[in-house]
């Protein structure tokens, strides 16, 4: 027979439940509290919130407007929907007449090279996208460059607003030159790969002096290079997280690019909000964030993706360069880092040499932990860069040799790559390049108000934002076709890249003629669109996205699914 338990014994093992019941609370009351921390950090769009945004993605039902619809589905009267008519026709004979060799090149290609297929499906919203791809046919190849002009496979001379996507920041010929020279110069060694061409060894010195860090690796892409620095801060602080922000792109690679695009999901990404207490207050206190990265582009329009008229469905599209706010917000970032041993990456690979000779780190006076470069620094070829402080940039531990932080590629340190990238650190040093920097800014903002005041004057409604001289253009009427723009643009001799308005990326070649002739075309282009009746406005304004809402709703009441197709 079992003794009766004392009462004193009892007691004490009510306390001990007590007790673990007591820790238990805490522990999960402690879990709630960085949880709710975590999601008040977060952007309260769908943007920054990866996993409902990729299923929200899915429920959006495909479909197009009827065609008898075209050009008047915001509720426009006959007389404007014919001008309508009548202007998007005269494009397509624009198109179809002056480059007949252009567009059947991207004709033949498009369903055998990808990104074509993908690019030309996606220039402007999907519920145009059909037709407006059997009509207004473009060309997506070119032969030849000139300083600041491109030629079609017509010998048509277009204005290259496209930056090549951020390589192209001192002109066509800056970086033919580098690249011949490069070529002359690894001539006998050929593509040899292990062994270093010697030139490397002064691309190292040059670049440790520019960022201010004190060791470099070399890879292939951007990707590559955020892959490597994002690696290398896990492995020295022991900790998974990344802390990227809502709309930064740093690359294709899943481990920062969470949400809609990418068909798997991180569990290791936190997408902040950028300029928020909230962030600063998850960077300071968190155990198990190893880095936040931060894209220098996002100054422009914080927190939100990267434009393409894809996604210009109204005049949703917002951007706004603040400097001083900018820096301001760096610095408290960089102080969260600093308090909780969080390393600071900041993301040059499109706006490095840009700005400064320093980069956004001189740019906005802040110091980062680890660069990434690529894009221009290349001189012409692919490249991806990162530069960092000892301490994060060894791969190995002097205490445990078989911990090691693992990193390859076979084509870094390309010789034509190495001898590229020196042509364009030594052509960079020239006095000229060190004034071209000092009135960059003064001589892009200076031309951009130009341009809006002539836009303004022309009662245009769309007007230029920018940081420098990466612009996009913001509309002012809530229309559902202002992804038009671009056509016209293109038609008055522009080249754009896919995400037409979204991105205007000049060259510093541009001389003030060279702009006022771009200048002069936009306005022209402007001017046209809204005389071919594009941005009339209902007198019931109902906005746009309640137009849209009831479209939606609609078809996912009745279940319609239309499959996009030509
Ligand atoms: C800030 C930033 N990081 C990384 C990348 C990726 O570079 P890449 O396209 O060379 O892989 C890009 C590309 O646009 C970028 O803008």
């Amino acid at each position: 027979m079992a003794a009766p338990s004392r009462p004193g014994a009892r007691k004490v093992s009510e306390l001990l439940l007590l007790a673990i019941l007591f820790v238990v609370l805490a522990v999960a009351f402690r879990r709630l509290a960085r949880r709710l921390e975590l999601s008040a950090a977060k952007h309260p769009t769908l943007a920054g919130h990866a996993r409902m945004s990729k299923f929200a993605a899915r429920l959006v039902p495909y479909y197009a407007i009827p065609e008898a619809r075209i050009f008047d589905v915001d509720g426009a009267p006959p007389e404007v929907a014919e001008r309508r008519r009548a202007g998007f026709e005269r494009l397509a004979e624009h198109f179809r007449t002056t480059a007949p060799e252009s567009v059947a090149a991207t004709e033949a290609a498009e369903a055998s090279i990808s990104d074509l297929e993908f690019t030309n499906t996606y220039r402007v919203p999907f519920q145009f996208a059909r037709y407006v791809k059997r009509h207004l046919k473009l060309g997506a190849f070119a032969d030849a460059t000139d300083g600041p002009r491109v030629r079609d496979l017509d010998g048509n001379w277009a204005w290259d607003l496209t930056g090549s996507y951020g390589v192209n920041v001192f002109g066509h010929e800056f970086y033919k030159a580098c690249m011949e020279a490069a070529q002359e110069r690894v001539r006998e060694l050929g593509p040899l790969l292990g062994p270093f061409h010697p030139c490397i060894v002064e691309n190292v010195e040059k670049l440790k002096a520019i960022s201010g860090l004190d060791e470099v690796s070399f890879h292939m892409s951007g990707t590559e290079a955020v892959m490597q620095a994002v690696r290398l801060a896990r492995y020295h602080t022991r900790r998974s997280k990344v802390v990227t922000f809502c709309g930064a792109y740093h690359g294709w690679w899943d481990g920062v690019q969470p949400g809609v695009g990418n068909p798997t999901t991180s569990k290791d990404v936190f997408v902040l909000s950028e300029g928020r207490e909230a962030t600063l207050r998850v960077i300071r206190t968190r155990r198990d964030i190893a880095c936040v990265l931060v894209n220098p582009l996002q100054a422009l329009s914080p927190n939100r993706p990267a434009p393409g008229d894809s996604t210009l469905i109204s005049n949703g599209r917002s951007a706004h360069f603040d400097r001083a706010s900018y820096c301001a917000w760096l610095a408290e970032l960089r102080a969260a880092c600093d308090a909780n041993g969080v390393v600071l990456i900041m993301d040059e690979v499109f706006l490095g040499f840009r700005l400064a000779r320093g980069g956004a780190q001189e740019y906005f006076g802040v110091r980062a932990d680890m660069v990434t470069y690529g894009k221009t620094l290349g001189g012409g070829y692919p490249v991806g860069v990162v530069c960092g402080r000892a301490e994060l940039m060894k791969r190995f531990r002097d205490d445990a040799p078989a911990d090691l932080c693992f990193a390859r590629g076979t084509f870094n340190s390309h010789p034509v790559v190495m001898a590229a990238m020196n042509e364009f650190l030594r052509r960079v040093e020239a006095p000229e390049f060190a004034e071209l920097w000092a009135t960059s800014d003064a001589r892009w903002i200076g031309r951009r108000e130009a341009l809006n005041a002539r836009l303004a004057e022309a009662d245009a409604p769309v007007r230029l934002e920018g940081l420098m001289s990466v612009w996009t253009v913001v509309y002012e009427q809530d229309c559902r076709y202002n992804w038009m723009f671009q056509y016209y643009l293109r038609a008055q001799g522009l080249a754009l890249a896919w995400i037409g308005t979204g991105r205007f990326i000049f060259s510093n070649d541009y001389t003030d003629e060279a702009f006022s002739e771009v200048a002069d075309r936009l306005v022209a282009a402007a001017r046209e669109m809204a005389a071919d009746g594009w941005w009339w406005a209902s007198p019931a304004r109902t906005p746009v996205r309640a137009q849209l809402r009831t479209e939606f709703v609609r078809r996912l009441l009745r279940g319609e699914r239309e499959v996009a197709g030509t």
